[in-house]
């Protein structure tokens, strides 16, 4: 395994529109999913997109604190650490939220991003299996900010209101606010 660069903001491999993954199975794309996951712990981020990673392939992986997971998921532990190939989202509705974001590619920076709250997502695990799923709250904004990556679209791109882009080393919260976790 190996911890691999990240590209940042203004890289030509997060513009670009990535191709999909033609055997999930793949020895290369298990040996790309250990050293991404190294990569994640690595910077800390609760998700990574392939091409984060220079890899131009249509791949992200993803962790929820289980403190992010809330009461109603009964699937915990398979959500805990998750890998989705050739993912497809779609909004269930037309309800966004706004929320707290980084991004390991726009290092140092938060923004509110509003995203749809609920989702519906399809694609494939590592093992080439079926992943048809349902997600809202933290669960799909980190679905989508990864799947945005996938085709180019960081998540400054999606904020509507740029007042809110903060250095975090500037940012000041109230006691009992939520802390801006949510690299990825
Ligand atoms: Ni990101």
């Amino acid at each position: 395994m190996a911890i691999l660069k990240i590209a940042r903001m203004g890289h030509p491999v997060l513009k670009c529109k990535a191709d999909a993954v033609k055997d999930p199975t793949a020895p290369e794309i298990q040996h790309l999913i250990n050293d991404m996951r190294e990569t994640m712990a690595d910077a800390g981020g609760v998700g990574l997109a392939a091409p984060q990673v220079h890899v131009p392939l249509r791949l992200v992986i993803f962790e929820i604190p289980e403190t992010r997971l809330g009461e109603d998921h009964e699937t915990t532990e398979e959500l805990v650490s998750q890998v989705l190939i050739n993912p497809i989202v779609k909004p269930r509705s037309e309800e966004l939220t706004g929320g707290w974001e980084g991004c390991l590619s726009v290092p140092e920076l938060r923004g509110a991003v509003p995203r749809h709250t609920n989702i519906h997502y399809q694609g494939v695990d590592e093992k080439g299996t079926l992943i048809d799923r349902e997600a809202h709250g933290f669960h799909a904004r980190v679905v989508q900010h990864e799947c945005d990556h996938l085709d180019g679209v960081l998540y400054p791109m999606r904020m509507t209101n740029l007042t809110s882009l903060h250095y975090i080393s500037e940012m000041r919260f109230n006691s009992g606010d939520l802390p801006p976790i949510g690299t990825s």
